[in-house]
């Protein structure tokens, strides 16, 4: 518990400019993602959670407020700076998988690496031992074509993680799966949570899977409306309260 927050963002603002109108996406959003925290985004379609969750990971900037991503104030950073927190911090996964299709399994999941001046060498072996761990030892130099729709699932997981982020934020993971595969997909995620303690975000329009998580919030037009974690406090209370 002791541990400083993944991310905090406050009162956190995003607002499109689209042909001469502003489209306001957030309208001031306030939350912390714990270290290690297994959190269900939830809330209708045009509510903000693909919004917020590219500013939760660094792949876009507020428009107002505050956000915080590993200690890190992301309006005090260049591009460059932004990039590599991201690259250093963060996994993330989406509803269309995004893998490089003429690209084998174990260079899509070792792209992320290049960026850390890791050699081709440690970055075949550290993507196929991430491979491994996600069930796919076996399809090493599949291209994603090559693989069912839950394996490209599963590679989208391994190259998101096998930069060791400390929150993996995952925007509709099971999206395109069929029921049985996107269930395989949600174990093998709370999986890795719970194994390596990656804080993992994710946004399901699924209320069984959203009920799985160990908090949930929930958006509409642009807002928090209920975060579990506030009402049962259990985040929120501070140490402070002792000698009162
Ligand atoms: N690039 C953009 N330019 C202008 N408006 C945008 C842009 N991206 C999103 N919006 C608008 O911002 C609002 C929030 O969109 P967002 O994609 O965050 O919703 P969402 O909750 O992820 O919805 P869904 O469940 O359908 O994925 C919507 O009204 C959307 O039309
Ligand atoms: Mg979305």
């Amino acid at each position: 518990m002791s541990r400083a927050p993944a991310i905090e963002a406050v009162d956190v603002s995003r607002t499109y400019q689209l042909d001469g109108v502003s489209v306001p996406a957030l309208r001031g959003v306030s939350l912390t993602v714990e270290a290690g925290d297994y959190v269900a985004l939830i809330g209708p379609s045009g509510s903000g959670k693909s919004t917020l969750m590219h500013l939760l990971g660094g792949l876009d900037r507020p428009s107002g407020g505050r956000l915080v991503i590993g200690g890190r104030e992301v309006g005090t950073l260049t591009a460059p700076e932004l990039a590599r927190l991201r690259n250093e911090t963060i996994g993330f996964v989406f509803q269309a998988f995004h893998l490089l299709p003429r690209t084998s399994a174990v260079d899509n999941v070792a792209l992320p690496l290049v960026y850390r001046g890791v050699s081709a060498r440690q970055r075949r072996e550290r993507a196929a031992a991430m491979l491994g761990r996600v069930g796919l030892g076996h399809r090493l130099h599949h291209r994603p074509n090559q693989l069912s729709g839950g394996e490209q699932q599963r590679v989208a997981i391994a190259r998101a993680l096998v930069t060791d982020p400390t929150v993996l934020l995952a925007d509709e993971p099971t999206g395109n799966l069929d029921s049985t595969t996107g269930a395989a997909v949600l174990e093998l995620l709370e999986r890795l949570n719970g194994e390596s303690g990656v804080a993992l975000v994710m946004v399901t329009h699924d209320a069984e899977v959203a009920a799985r998580a160990r908090r949930r919030i929930a958006m509409r037009d642009g807002v928090v409306v209920a975060d579990s974690a506030a009402e049962s406090g259990s985040t929120e209370v501070a140490d402070g309260g002792a000698g009162a």
